[in-house]
């Protein structure tokens, strides 16, 4: 059995144990996108391969992967795995779901906080020696308590960002498909439908997967409608939002700021976007923390131990193969 991981992961020694089990790794030795040639052209003899939410694995990749049984991608995220080609060929799909939970509404906060508080450009100030002394007027931000915060899909991750806005004396709405009753008992969190949602929250946080339900859930019209001084927080993905009627929404509109970790074009970033100082901009790093990403490589290491030893489904199996 062949394993090929398309970069290198943190505590890659994990990886390393596999080969007890009788398979050789072969490893790209870099930390970023696998140019797609350079996929198509190595995984000819692949039997499992380990990705990144960046590298797509489509009709394409698996027409040039006879030998592939097994993808696991190192994210909670698929949208960059097409599940009906893989269910076609009967290739198991494995993802890292909980492991990156309260890193990334960690990440959300930060966000939500530096946006509402100028952290970003104010760091700035200081470091171009523009500090003078204390200003009355300087950097005058958003005040968070007593204010409402609006969850756009209440999964894991959602959840995790709810449950600590009490501690910011903050009130939590939410709409998700389905209800969520424990939210609703912690958090005193109030089911709204979308578009009331967003004309009631002081800061909208977003936590929905991308499919083609939430493909630009925020258009332009909803972007619009969001309630005068909003600030909007994304961490979940990119095409979530028209991110042209975002900067519109910022410029003219009713938003205040925003917070990015995710972005339409990926790893592109709009200029407009870069231009706005209300607006801070993160290099896709929800679940970026140390422990975080070494139980993400436990979690894939045992997702491909849990394959070779004749699990069927693997261990974190993506749920919608099983469905
Ligand atoms: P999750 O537990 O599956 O939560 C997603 C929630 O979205 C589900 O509970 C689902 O609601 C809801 N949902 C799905 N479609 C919806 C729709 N059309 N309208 C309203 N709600 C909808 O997933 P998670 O672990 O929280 O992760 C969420 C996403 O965050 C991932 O898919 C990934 O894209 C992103 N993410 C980003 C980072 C980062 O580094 N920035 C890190 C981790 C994850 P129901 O339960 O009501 O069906
Ligand atoms: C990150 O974006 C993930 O989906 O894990």
């Amino acid at each position: 059995m062949v394993v090929f991981l398309t970069r290198v992961f943190p505590e890659m020694e994990r990886f390393k144990t596999l080969e007890a089990l009788g398979v050789t790794l072969r490893v790209e030795e870099r930390d970023g996108p696998l140019p797609r040639e350079h996929l198509l052209r190595k995984i000819r003899d692949v039997d499992i391969l380990v990705c990144s939410l960046a590298e797509r694995i489509d009709e394409e990749v698996l027409n040039h992967a006879p030998a592939l049984k097994m993808v696991a991608t190192y994210s909670v995220g698929y949208d960059h795995l097409d599940l009906g080609a893989l269910r076609t060929r009967q290739v198991w799909a494995t993802h890292t779901p909980d492991v990156l939970t309260e890193a990334t509404a960690d990440l959300a906060w930060a966000l939500l906080l530096s946006a509402a508080r100028w952290v970003v450009p104010a760091d700035d100030y200081v470091r171009r020696g523009k500090f003078r002394g204390w200003e009355a007027t300087g950097f005058l931000g958003v005040e968070l308590h007593g204010k409402t915060l609006g969850i756009v899909g209440a999964g894991r991750i959602g959840q995790a960002v709810a449950r600590r806005a009490p501690g910011f004396g903050m009130r939590v709405v939410y709409t998700s498909r389905k209800r969520k009753p424990e939210l609703e008992e912690r958090t005193d969190a109030r089911f709204l439908p979308i578009d009331e949602l967003l004309r009631v929250s002081d800061v909208v946080s977003l936590h929905v997967p991308l499919t083609p339900e939430t493909h630009h859930l925020l258009d332009r019209r909803r972007l619009f409608s969001m309630k005068d001084g909003a600030i909007l927080i994304n961490t979940a993905r990119g095409p979530v939002v028209d991110e042209r009627a975002l900067v519109e929404a910022l410029r003219s509109g009713p938003l205040f700021a925003a917070g990015l970790d995710v972005y339409e074009r990926e790893p592109e970033v709009e200029d407009a976007l870069k231009k706005l100082d209300r607006v801070v901009l993160l290099p896709h790093l929800g679940s970026a923390t140390r422990e975080t990403r070494g139980r993400m490589t436990a979690a894939v290491v045992e997702s491909v131990r849990s394959f070779l030893e004749g699990e069927r489904p693997p261990r974190y199996t993506i749920q919608e193969l099983l469905e």
